[in-house]
């Protein structure tokens, strides 16, 4: 008797093993942000089966983040993936996750590397920024032509007058891509001449309204606009397409030239329907596939398992994309 009951035990426990869940907390800094939609939406359609996941968004506020990530701690988790509101608070998340025992991934928004490099089981997945930057470049050089016989000179100056439209301040995505944009604009032979770079936080509605006031200043002689990211992008083609100077068409024929970075569907549409000229794919669906591949080495969920991407200082994980126009 005492073994039937022994054995019953012991299976129990076995079939508790086996079906024990696995639980990670995802926390998103907004929830109107298109990009991050589509990626979100990547990670959670590939999360193995024996993992539940509650998300929660952050609003845009760090104040709000910590005090959901205090709670999913509180509650506990196995693991974290974490796209911060400020990047300067990834110090203080890793420290509440190390304090815990918690693994944690940071996505898109890039940690320090001294801000994190205490913790051993803290990482980041994110973009090449510096690689799209300089494909933004090279896509634009690619319609512009030689230097010294310019495409698209409204003025005939040899110079190209442009704007750019930056992301958030600091946030090493929109840094990086305008920095090496212009650099290696620059480095290919091309004269610029920058008329402005206003900052419009990744926001369509925001890049509207700083075109629609910045067109009646420098309207005759704008030739290029560099976003940092497709919303940004489509919103001053929103602008173009009000005031009738954009129409859709098969080709790209239009009088301003504007690039993106993303490659969202809405960013992918518009330059189908000629309107943007390019983007440079920020590609999310391989930037989700190496955030599970990652979830599944730290969870230890199949030991066999061959883990693919190289890292940098042990931590970051980059991927590139590449250029995306009409031909
Ligand atoms: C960038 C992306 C933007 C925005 C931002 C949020 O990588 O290009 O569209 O999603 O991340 O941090
Ligand atoms: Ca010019």
């Amino acid at each position: 008797m005492k073994k039937v009951i022994y054995f019953s035990l012991l299976f129990l426990f076995l079939i508790s093993c086996k079906s024990k869940k696995i639980t990670i907390g995802i926390l998103i800094y907004d929830e109107s942000d298109t990009f991050m939609g589509e990626y979100t939406n990547n990670i959670i359609e590939q999360l193995p089966e024996q993992v539940s996941y509650t998300i929660n968004y952050s609003e845009n506020s760090q104040a709000l983040q910590n005090e959901q990530l205090i709670s999913f701690l509180q509650k506990g988790v196995d693991l974290m993936i974490v796209n911060p509101v400020d990047r300067l608070a990834c110090k203080s998340i890793t420290e509440l996750c190390a304090k815990n025992n918690v693994s944690l991934i940071f996505i898109n928004r890039e940690p320090l590397l001294s801000d994190i490099s205490f913790y051993e089981d803290v990482y980041y997945v994110g973009s090449d920024p510096k690689n799209q930057g300089i494909s933004q470049a090279q896509m634009i050089a690619n319609l512009f032509g030689s230097p010294n016989n310019l495409n698209y000179d409204r003025n005939a100056d040899n110079k190209i007058q442009l704007l750019v439209l930056k992301g958030e301040q600091n946030h090493q995505d929109a840094e990086s891509r305008t920095r090496f944009a212009l650099e290696e604009l620059n480095k290919l032979g091309y004269e610029l001449e920058v008329l402005d770079i206003q900052v419009c936080n990744w926001r369509r509605q925001e890049a509207y309204t700083t075109i629609k006031s910045l067109y009646s200043l420098y309207g005759a002689e704008l030739e290029l606009i560099i976003a940092n990211n497709d919303d940004m992008a489509l919103g001053a083609i929103d602008y173009f397409k009000e005031i009738d100077l954009f129409k859709s068409s098969e080709t790209f024929e239009q009088p301003i030239v504007v690039v993106g970075v993303d490659g969202t569907k809405v960013g992918v549409d518009s330059v189908n329907q000629g309107l943007m000229y390019g983007t440079i794919l920020n590609d999310s669906l391989s930037q989700s596939k190496a955030v599970i591949s990652l979830l599944r080495k730290i969870l230890n969920l199949n030991p066999e398992e061959v883990f693919p991407y190289a890292f940098e200082n042990n931590k970051f994980i980059y991927i590139a994309g590449e250029k995306i126009t009409q031909n």
